[in-house]
Parts: C-alpha cells; sequence; structure tokens
C-alpha cells in the first residue's frame, strides 16, 4: 500500500490539532492542549487506490520547535496552516514557506490552510487577498474549520494527490 508522509506546520493555536483529530478520529474539542509532536495513520482511498496516510502533528510553540528541519527533510507534503482571525499567523508562515522551499524546491507537495472559517465575525484577513497571494506562488489554497468539519478531509487529500503526482 502506498504511504503518504504529511506534516501538518503553522504557529501555535492556529487549529493544526484540531484539523488532524476531526480528520483521523472525526472529533472537535474546543479545549486547547498544545501539542509537542503526535503522529497518526489513517487508511484512506487516493486517486481510486487504497493509501495509508501517516500524519504528523507538529509544534507550533517555539519552545518545541527543534524537530522542524527534520521534518522538512523526511516529508513527502506540507500541509500549512494559519487562522483567518490572526493576520500574524498567516504573515509567520512565509518564512516556513522559505525554509521548505530551500530545502525541497518549490515544487515540493504542499497546500496553504485559512482554518477557523466558522468564527466569522473576528475574521482578519481577506480570502481574495490569500487567493491571489497562493496564485503566484502555485500553491493550492483552502479555508477550513476543524469545528464545522468544512473542507478537513479535502486538504489532506489534496495534499495526498499532490504527493502522488509529483
Ligand atoms: P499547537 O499544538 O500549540 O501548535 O496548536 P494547534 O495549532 O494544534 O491548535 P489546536 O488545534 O490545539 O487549536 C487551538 C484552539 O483553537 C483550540 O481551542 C481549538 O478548539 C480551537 N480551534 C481549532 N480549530 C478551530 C476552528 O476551525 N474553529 C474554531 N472556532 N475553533 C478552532
Ligand atoms: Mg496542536
Amino acid at each position: 500500500m502506498k504511504e503518504y508522509k504529511i506534516v501538518v506546520l503553522g504557529n501555535g493555536g492556529v487549529g493544526k490539532s484540531a484539523l488532524t483529530l476531526q480528520f483521523v478520529q472525526g472529533v472537535f474539542t474546543p479545549h486547547y492542549d498544545a501539542t509537542i509532536e503526535d503522529s497518526y495513520r489513517k487508511l484512506s482511498k487516493i486517486e481510486a487506490e487504497n493509501a495509508r496516510l501517516e500524519i504528523l502533528d507538529t509544534a507550533g510553540t517555539e519552545q518545541f520547535s527543534g524537530m522542524r528541519e527534520t521534518y522538512y527533510k523526511s516529508a513527502h507534503g506540507f500541509i500549512l496552516v494559519f487562522s483567518l482571525e490572526d493576520k500574524s499567523t498567516f504573515e509567520d508562515l512565509k518564512l516556513t514557506y522559505e525554509n521548505i522551499a530551500r530545502i525541497r524546491g518549490k515544487d515540493v507537495p504542499l497546500i496553504l490552510v485559512g482554518n477557523k472559517s466558522d468564527l466569522i465575525g473576528t475574521r482578519q484577513i481577506d480570502q481574495q487577498f490569500v487567493e491571489d497571494h497562493a496564485r503566484t506562488l502555485n500553491i493550492p489554497y483552502f479555508e477550513t474549520s476543524a469545528k464545522l468539519n468544512q473542507n478537513v478531509a479535502q486538504i489532506f487529500e489534496e495534499c495526498a494527490i499532490l504527493i502522488l503526482k509529483r
């Protein structure tokens, strides 16, 4: 069976764990518990073929960030998550992207995700703005809600498809 190693990156609190747990276990918790590192496996079908997704849910918190270079080298694909209600989490991904592109090249399988789309009142980032930005870099962009399970499976499956087509 084909294996897809996907690493989920982004600042603390943007919803990396919530997205991963919603996809793998179908649950959402409003409780925040900062991750050190967790890995999950999920069997899935990618382009009609049985597949095993290995998902690494990483630490956004800086004090736990020592493993990042290792992830950059070993992952097949990357999901870069920011929070739609915090512009700085989007800005911070630019450096993450540059580091990945430097190590892996610009056509590495990578998806950009704006999470917490359900929080309409506190939204700080315009959808069109990010879409334009993502298009210039040729990166697929999705807006998700881990809470409402919107677009969640899509980001993991789309990342796997990019890996497969590479
Ligand atoms: P670290 O592990 O510290 O890097 O954080 P994280 O990116 O894993 O964030 P986590 O998934 O723990 O979510 C942080 C907080 O945001 C939690 O209280 C979640 O319940 C909440 N949250 C995550 N996703 C969503 C979402 O789509 N909508 C809403 N309303 N809240 C969310
Ligand atoms: Mg987490």
